[in-house]
């Protein structure tokens, strides 16, 4: 069946397909037919939250928490919604999402195409029960990095209630100077104007880029704990893989396997938790990332080339010992 979906699929642009996915998702779940399905395989327990086993859904596949009955129904344990952005923005001109499948690969310039944090705060107030949700942050494109920081803690107002952790997207390559976040004058006052309207604790993670030095982690790692990083999102798209042909983007997919490698690896003697996601295409690839030191992990790219089925073969191989 889903050999049949991919050939339909595939034949489309890029981004119609996705569209055509979450469309397709939005009305079975009006009709209600999704099931949701709340398996205890492998359980991780993390922030206070008990995950039923190590697998979820990426950023940027469901940014506007349109289609979380599907991921639900296809036995995800959690779903990172985003990024969202304090007001709705239309991202990039199209074309900006590419297939490259000889390379199981995937670039997109995007650039925060989004509903904006109300809209996406309305739509999780109806969120299925047993998902657990983390919503992915960001700024506006028009906003100076300057002022970033009124962006997530006004994002993080609107949505701090529905989501039961958050991620701190300073790593995307298609906003701008976005990354120039990640450097320490600029990532304390995001955190800090977070942590000061988080009256219940809520776990806020980083999600970094899989381009920065050996001794730019190292700088992000000894800062984590003391700023009250609660974990790592490891990590973004890279822009080290290039496709002349295809223009400026951001790389995921199998290319991406060894920068995760690296970075979860280098992160991992800081102590704090690490969901690794990055070019996960296999169950030999999630195995690797949880030895590599990740609690948990995410699907985008190996969710478009191989549907359903990686998910299947993710937790059966969590099932056998
Ligand atoms: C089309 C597309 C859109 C993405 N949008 C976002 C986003 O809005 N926010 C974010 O933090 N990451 C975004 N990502 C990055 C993914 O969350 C993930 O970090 C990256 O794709 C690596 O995982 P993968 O190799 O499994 O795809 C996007 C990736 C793709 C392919």
């Amino acid at each position: 069946m889903w050999k049949l979906w991919r050939s339909v699929l595939f034949s489309l642009p890029a981004e119609s397909a996705h569209r055509l996915v979450l469309w397709g998702a939005k009305v079975l779940s009006r009709l209600g037919v999704w099931g949701g399905q709340c398996l205890e395989i492998a359980p991780v327990e993390l922030w206070g939250l008990r995950f039923s086993h190590p697998v979820g859904l990426a950023a940027g596949l469901d940014k506007n928490a349109e289609a979380l009955g599907l991921w639900a129904h296809l036995g995800l344990a959690f779903v990172e919604v985003g990024t969202v952005t304090p007001r709705p923005q239309p991202g990039n001109p199209l074309p900006r999402l590419f297939r490259i499948p000889k390379d199981l690969a995937l670039l997109n310039r995007l650039g925060f195409n989004n509903d904006g944090a109300i809209a996406v705060a309305r739509r999780l107030e109806k969120r299925p029960s047993q998902l657990i949700i983390g919503i992915n942050i960001g700024k506006n494109r028009d906003t100076p990095l300057e002022e970033a920081y009124k962006d997530y803690a006004d994002a993080f107002r609107i949505l701090r209630d529905l989501g039961d952790f958050f991620v701190i997207n300073v790593s995307s390559p298609n906003t701008p100077n976005l990354r120039k976040l990640q450097a320490r004058e600029a990532l304390i006052p995001i955190v800090e104007a977070l942590q000061n309207q988080n009256p219940y604790g809520k776990p806020l993670l980083l999600k970094i880029s899989p381009d920065l030095t050996d001794e730019e982690i190292d700088a992000l790692g000894e800062m984590a704990q003391a700023i009250g990083i609660a974990g790592w999102v490891a990590g973004n798209t890279t822009t080290q893989v290039e496709y002349p042909h295809l223009g400026p983007g951001g790389v995921s997919g199998a290319p991406l396997r060894p920068f995760r490698r690296r970075l979860v690896q280098r992160l991992r003697p800081f102590g704090i938790p690490i969901i690794g996601v990055g070019g996960i295409l296999s169950a030999r690839d999630m195995h690797e990332c949880l030895e590599d030191g990740a609690s948990l992990v995410e699907l985008y790219t190996g969710l478009v080339y191989k549907g359903p089925p990686l998910i299947r073969e993710l937790l059966n191989s969590l099932r056998t010992p």
